[in-house]
């Protein structure tokens, strides 16, 4: 964790959604506002956006798996746990909040959030049905009640070309609360 009178540093979990590449967007402005940002891409993720993009926003290596060899004995889930003050998951999908609300730990995202003791921000996207789906509604209610600061998806144009809820909350807003708690 930083230290007094350093910057704070930002775990950012991006996982497999298409709104992964506002998470470089993210990145960036978080970099500018001097704050420490550490990037863990899930496989899906890598789909949608490369590691070479949060390199050079971030000017940090980008985790994309537990094993990191000689780089990180421990894990790269507990060096990234251990190193960063905040963790956000952006954009998190379905798949991640099932498997935070269970306590699964079978990629980067969900281990580091196993790993990670501090404030957890986590801001959903996907299709309005998979948002509205039972299922998932349970897993934000568990979220929440563990104790997760939900960044809940807005009203709006989705990638599968339909209005509704589930749009990532707009960065600016994702950006104020990350800094507001970062300033904390
Ligand atoms: C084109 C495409 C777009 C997708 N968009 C989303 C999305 O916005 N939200 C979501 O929860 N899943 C989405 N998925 C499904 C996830 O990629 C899939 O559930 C994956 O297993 C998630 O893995 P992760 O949670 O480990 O990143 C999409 C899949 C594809 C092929």
């Amino acid at each position: 964790m930083s230290g007094l009178n350093t910057a704070k540093s930002i775990c950012l979990c991006v996982t497999g959604g298409v709104a992964a590449y506002k998470a470089a967007h993210l990145a960036s402005r978080l970099t500018q506002a001097n704050i420490d940002v550490h990037v863990a891409l899930t496989k899906s993720a890598s789909n949608f956006i490369g590691n070479a993009t949060f390199l050079a926003l971030t000017g940090n290596p980008v985790t994309e798996s537990v094993f990191e060899g000689n780089q990180a004995p421990y894990g790269g889930h507990i060096e990234l746990a251990a190193k960063c003050d905040i963790l956000a998951v952006v954009p998190a999908t379905a798949d991640f909040l099932a498997k935070a609300a269970q306590g699964h730990a079978d990629c980067i995202a969900s281990t580091v959030y196993l790993a990670f003791r501090g404030k957890v921000f986590v801001a959903p996207a996907m299709n309005s049905t998979m948002w509205n789906h039972v299922a998932t509604q349970r897993n934000i209610s568990q979220l929440k009640t563990d104790g997760v600061i939900l960044l809940d998806p807005e009203d709006g144009w989705l990638s599968c070309r339909q209005n509704g809820q589930g749009r990532l909350m707009d960065i600016d807003r994702i950006l104020t609360a990350l800094i507001t708690a970062a300033k904390e």
